[in-house]
């Protein structure tokens, strides 16, 4: 019986007003990419908080991805620049915790980027990959 490979699983929080019609685009366009994304549907990026991030990587999550409107654009005005505040924070923890970066992603995709979210995914999906699976569930789960 052949051994099943090792597959990265990304976790996607897609604000609802941009990233989310892009995925919804890319999949109406048959732009293929990877399955290897759980996407989530969010109001607007600012609506992720660093908990939420945290909590799928200790969950299993080999990377994350928070897409949302390109800056201008937010559907509440300032939304996306909140939250991209708070990202570039959190990535710095992230780091000191040992959590390479490229595992936490931040997009602004457009609803009409149908494209560009197909390729997104499969760059983060190939760069998660070849870091190999994420340590940071198992490292929680000895703290507990
Ligand atoms: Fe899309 Fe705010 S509504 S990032």
């Amino acid at each position: 019986m052949p051994i099943k490979e090792w597959e990265p699983r990304i976790i996607a929080f897609l604000c609802h007003w941009c990233s989310y019609a892009a995925a919804d685009l890319a999949g109406v366009s048959r732009y293929s990419y990877p399955a290897n994304v759980s996407i989530i549907r969010v109001p607007c990026s600012s609506r992720v908080n660093p908990q939420m991030i945290l909590r799928a990587f200790a969950g299993g999550a080999d990377g994350v991805l928070v897409a949302g409107c390109h800056l201008g654009d937010c559907h509440y005005v300032k939304g996306n620049f909140y939250a991209r505040r708070r990202f570039w924070v959190l990535r710095k923890l992230l780091e000191f915790v040992g959590v390479e970066p490229v595992r936490f992603q931040v997009h602004w995709i457009a609803g009409s980027e149908g494209n560009k979210f197909a390729g997104t995914i499969a760059e983060m999906v190939e760069e998660v990959r070849s870091l190999g699976p994420s340590s940071f569930a198992r490292e929680v789960e000895t703290l507990a």
